[in-house]
Parts: C-alpha cells; structure tokens; sequence
C-alpha cells in the first residue's frame, strides 16, 4: 500500500540497486518513475535512448517492485519549443508568451504539441506497454497545474471561434444567448470572437464562461487521446492522473477523470494550507502551521473520492519541507504517519511519498525527500517505517468504502461562475465550500463530495454551498430525494449562459423552497452583522441577500434588522448569507438531530472518520487528548488517548 516517486535519471547508476533494496526495506512497493524524463528519452529530435530506462526499470523490477510509468508530457524539451515555438502558452493576463525554462510550458490548443505529445506517448506505451514490471500508467504531471488551462495564444483563440461554432451553432444564437447587444458586442461571424482577455475592463461574464468551457474541453481533448493511446498498447494496465486540488484547476475534473480507472491524487498540507488560509489571523493559523488544517487535507481526499470511480490514491504525500509555498514550515514529528493514515482512512488504496532523495540541484533543491541529499534518512523515512509496521498489523480493507449519509455537492462550473462574477471581493468558492465541510467534520461526520448528476438516494443530508447554475434534471432529483437540502446563497441565480434566472433568484430552485431573491449585497470582511438562530448569536458576513417569502415558508434564522437570512419549506433550507463557523455547527446540529444522524462531540482538533468496519482518529492538536470509543472497539492501532499528532485505529 506504500509507494515512492524515483527519478533514476537524476543519480548515478551506481547508486540504483542500494536504492531500490532500501525500498523494499521500507515496505514500499509501487515505484513511479519518468514524468519528467523527455529530454533522456529524446535527446534530440527522433533519436531515442531508452536504455538507461530499461535499465532502470529492471533494476527496480529485479527488488521485487512495481513500476508506475508517467508520459513525460509536462516537460517538452528545448529542441521541440525551437521546433515549434508555437507550443508556447500565451499568458492571459499579460499577453506575453510563457516561456521554456520550468515546466509545464505548453499550450492545449497547439495542434503540433499534440501531435508531439501523442507521437511521445505512443512510443512510450508501444516499448512499454506489456512490460511485466509495469502495473499502471499516470499521463502527464498535475495536468492543470501553474494556471495552464488557459492560453490567450492565436491557436486558443482559431480554436475557441470553432468551440464557439459548434456549441451554437449560428452566430444569432449566441449573441442572444450572451446578449451581446449590450455595449454594442455583437457579433457577425464566429471568426470576429476574440478570447475575452487584455480588454480595458471586465470582459463578458457568457463569453468568459464559454471560454472557460472551451479551455476545459482542450484538456479533456488532450488527455482523453493519450488514455486511448495508452490503452490500446498496454492491456490490463490501469490508467490514473496525478490531480491538483479542486481549488487550483480551471479544468473540469469530474471530466478529467471520466475514462481513467481511478483518481490519483498529490498531497501537500503545509504548503497548500499556507496558502489556502493566507488570509487567516495569527493567533488561528500557527497551531496548524507544521500540521495542516485538521480538515484541509482530507477536504481534498473527499474530493477526489467523488471524482475517482473508486478509491484513490495519494501519488504524491510531501514528506518534509517543500519549497513552493509562501512558507515552507518543517511537518512536526508524527505529521507524516498521520497524513498517510488519514489519507488511508479517507479512501485511499495506496500512498506514495514524493520523493525518494532530495534533490541536490535545480528548483526543488530545498524541498525535503524520504533520504537526503547525501543519502542520510529524513525524518519521513522513520515515520514511514511505522506506517509500513502499522498497515501489516492493521490489515486494512483497501476496498472497503467509506460511510456517509451527508454529501456536499458540487461542480467546477460554479467555481467558475463566482470567479468570473465576483460581486464581491470576498467571495472566494473554495473558503466557502469548505467552511460547510469543516462544520460537518467537526461534528464527527463523513462527507462525500458528489456533482449534480450523481446518485442521491443513499444520503440523509445534501449541501450546496454554492451552485449558481442547476437544471431541471437536478431539481427533479431533489424533489424525489429523501435528504434534507441545504443550499448557500447565489445558488440557483444564474442560467446555464451565465444571465439572470429569470424567474429571480433561487430560479428553478424556487420549485423545492418557494422563496424570492430581491436583492443581493456584497460587504467588507471587517464589517460583519449579526445573525440569530435559535438562542444564539452569530455572524453574517461577506453576502447577503434580501429573502421575500410567503407565509408557509419558515424564517429559521435572520439578520440584525429582523429580516429572514434562513428560510427553511419542508425538507429544504436557504442560507442566504454567508456566516461563522459557530452557526454553521448549530445549524447542521439541529438538521443532524431532527434527521437522526449520529453526530459526534469530538475534542478540538480531533477528527474522526469510518471506512468499513474500521473507524479512524487522528489528532492534529499539540496536547494529548482523549475520546470514548465504542465498547465494540478492538484497537489495532492506539487507544483512547492520542498523544500530539497520533493516530488510533480500531475495528468495530
Ligand atoms: C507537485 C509536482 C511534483 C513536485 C512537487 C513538489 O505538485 O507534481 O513534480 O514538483 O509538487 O512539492
């Protein structure tokens, strides 16, 4: 279940055998190798070197170990940018070119990087495809990273106009779908588009969207053909992709993922919780400085379990400092361990730690590796050692789901929209989705995170914190779900052309809770308001809307001046504010009793979730703490007491 990201390429050969046995020592069993190796395997245009590869590949295979080969697609080397210099991305707020000397320089609409990528992949997946050695394949690298699903190049802009075609087919249909008769924007010919970039202020919300699908279909296009190559050369071999957390992708996941067997997915806590929480004060933010947010992480493992078919894996886990966020704090003693055990917990099959040895040279020199740059063990390869010890004692039903009767639903469309549509510059998607997630786990409950067009039958409690943009097909769920639904503001606002419902706001959404939007206000983050629900008093802030509602609608909790911020019609809530941390907890607790959930008063920073028959606790918190376990409860790991960072792990 432990696994390793390796790049032979990077040592001397002489140093690969001990390496590949001290893995094994480790208890690693899944080795992933060449995602960035391009430039060894063609060092120049035709001419191939696979010999070293092949080396390596028998040097691992020869330790009992199994490969996981990557296409080396997100690093084209220097002689194919000369070549074709238009696989240069265009920088869509500068409109300068994006250009070689990191990674990742490569723009989805360049038909030649397509054709080369393809042409690369091919003879990869043709040498390689039915080596034994080799498991499963990973196409590309974190495929959306460092903004790259977009292009403002010439090449994105011939092929938008296509999209554009295509998708409306005649030029009138999409000037009223738009409504580009505003500002004088309409259009003749689909060849008069331009992308909605460089403009003297804010560009139209409908075509930035049709751009943003646009963008996110190019990825899909890209990636859909190397799975198809892959696929047709290597048989019985699965197909994953290394995935970036929600909040960083402008590409569709949920499309992403659709013809791959399984989600992959690349773990950093400190490094993205420095900069998802950058804006959080001092005095909040340091106790989880070396360990994460207690639930940043798993909000991602939760993710990715909804956007993979089956359960996931983790293909990277940071095993020390890494170099790329704003700060790069050293994880306490303990963190490793337990980010592997909660990324087992939330449904992951495998974990591999990137990577083996740190590397002593180029951009991610001061990013920590299992071994040092001196082949000296890190801190990681210890805690690794205990993992390793733990999963052979543990014995832990990889196939086994994890159990929620609570989902959040969700889609990376309305991202998009409340990107595009700020209102408000507080507003951020992501902080608000997952302030209803930290609520719900701070109240011992699972979470799935599930799109509009998922099954609900198996859930009591469904939560959108944000969906601008829902269509008849999913109203026509709700109205036949048993689940309580619980939706934050902005949802339902928008048409599909991102214009105004026009039956207002909740637009088709008024057929579950007969509620109107009068009016929406956006406000400074310093100047937050009062909220009362039930005895108690809390904050909204950020977002308000002014909620007209007929009598049969309940007021269920209002703003300062009386007026309703939460009305409540049968099984459906409206939150039409944003608020604390406190409100959402008592909200959801009111819900989880009248629905019958279990819910579970953990002690601060403790957390804990079911998979199977087996319930995990973890705690994130600097004091040792203790919990009541079930009587049931057959420790495999632990106890009721958890020292600082430590894991208990019992079966039930
Ligand atoms: C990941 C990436 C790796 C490496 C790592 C460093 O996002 O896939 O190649 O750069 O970050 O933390």
């Amino acid at each position: 279940m432990l696994g390793i990201c390796y790049y032979p390429e990077h040592w001397p050969e002489e140093m690969w055998a001990q390496d590949v046995t001290e893995m094994r020592e480790l208890g690693l069993e899944y080795v992933r190798i060449a995602e960035f190796a391009w430039s060894k395997m063609e060092p120049r245009d035709g001419e191939y070197d696979f010999t070293w590869l092949d080396r390596a590949i028998d040097t691992i295979a020869s330790a009992g170990l199994k490969v996981i080969m990557c296409t080396p697609t997100a690093t084209p080397p220097k002689w194919l940018i000369d070549k074709f210099p238009d696989i240069l991305p265009v920088d869509i707020n500068t409109g300068t070119t994006r250009g070689f000397g990191s990674r990742r320089h490569y723009d989805f609409s360049s038909e030649n990087y397509f054709n080369e990528a393809m042409r690369i992949t091919e003879v990869l997946a043709k040498r390689y495809g039915e080596h034994p050695a080799i498991v499963g394949w990973q196409t590309d690298n974190e495929i959306a990273c460092h903004d790259t699903t977009h292009s403002g190049s010439e090449n994105a802009k011939l092929a938008f106009q296509k999209w554009c075609a295509n998708y409306y087919d005649d030029i009138d249909t999409l000037n009223k779908a738009w409504g580009t008769i505003f500002w004088s924007m309409e259009y003749q010919d689909f060849s008069q588009i331009e992308l909605p970039i460089l403009a003297v202020t804010e560009t139209h919300p409908s075509h930035n969207l049709a751009y943003r699908r646009f963008s996110s279909d190019q990825v899909i296009r890209f990636h859909d053909e190397m799975i198809r190559i892959i696929r047709a050369n290597a048989p019985d071999r699965f197909v994953t992709h290394n995935f970036i957390p929600m909040v960083d992708t402008q590409t569709d996941n949920y499309a992403l993922a659709k013809n791959l067997d399984f989600v992959a997915y690349d773990n950093y806590p400190l490094g993205r919780t420095d900069m998802f929480f950058k804006d959080m004060p001092a005095e909040e933010f340091k106790p989880y400085m070396r360990t994460g947010h207690p639930d940043f992480s798993s909000y991602s493992f939760d993710q990715t379990r909804g956007v993979s078919k089956n359960n996931f894996w983790i293909m990277e886990q940071q095993p020390g400092p890494v170099n790329w966020g704003y700060h790069n704090p050293r994880p306490e003693d303990g963190m490793v361990r337990l980010w592997s055990w909660q990324a087992f917990a939330h449904g992951a099959e495998v974990v591999c730690y990137f990577r083996w040895r740190q590397a002593p040279f180029a951009q991610e020199q001061m990013h920590a590796g299992v071994k040092r740059n001196d082949n000296s063990k890190s801190q990681a390869w210890f805690e690794i050692e205990r993992v390793r010890d733990e999963l052979a004692k543990a014995h832990i039903d990889t196939a086994a789901p994890v159990k929620s009767k609570v989902a959040i639903v969700t889609g990376t469309i309305n991202q998009w929209v409340t990107e595009i549509e700020r209102q408000g510059d507080s507003y951020n998607h992501q902080q608000v989705e997952f302030a209803y997630y930290t609520a719900l786990r701070q109240l011992g409950l699972s979470v799935d995170f599930i799109s509009t067009d998922c099954d609900f039958s198996r859930y009591d409690l469904l939560v959108a914190p944000c969906l601008p943009i829902v269509d008849q097909a999913f109203i026509d769920k709700c109205k036949h779900s048993k689940a309580h639904l619980v939706f934050g503001p902005r949802s339902g606002g928008k048409t599909s052309e991102l214009t105004l419902a026009p039956e207002l706001p909740p637009g088709l959404i008024q057929q579950l809770i007969p509620i109107k939007i009068h009016s929406t206000e956006t406000i400074r983050p310093d100047c937050s308001e009062t909220l009362n629900f039930n005895d108690g008093e809390y904050e909204s802030k950020l977002w308000r809307e002014e909620i007209v509602l007929p009598e049969t609608v309940i007021t269920a909790a209002s703003y300062h001046d009386g007026k309703p911020a939460v009305a409540r019609f049968e099984n459906t809530s409206y939150i039409s504010t944003l608020s604390c941390e406190g409100f959402l907890i008592a909200y959801f607790e009111s819900l989880a009793a009248e629905l019958d959930l279990n819910i579970m008063k953990l002690p601060k920073d403790v957390r804990i979730v079911d998979r199977g028959d087996v319930a995990f606790v973890f705690n994130y918190g600097h004091v040792e703490q203790h919990f009541k376990a079930p009587s049931n409860a057959n420790f495999v790991v632990g106890g009721e007491t958890l020292a600082p960072y430590d894991v208990a792990i019992y079966k039930k």
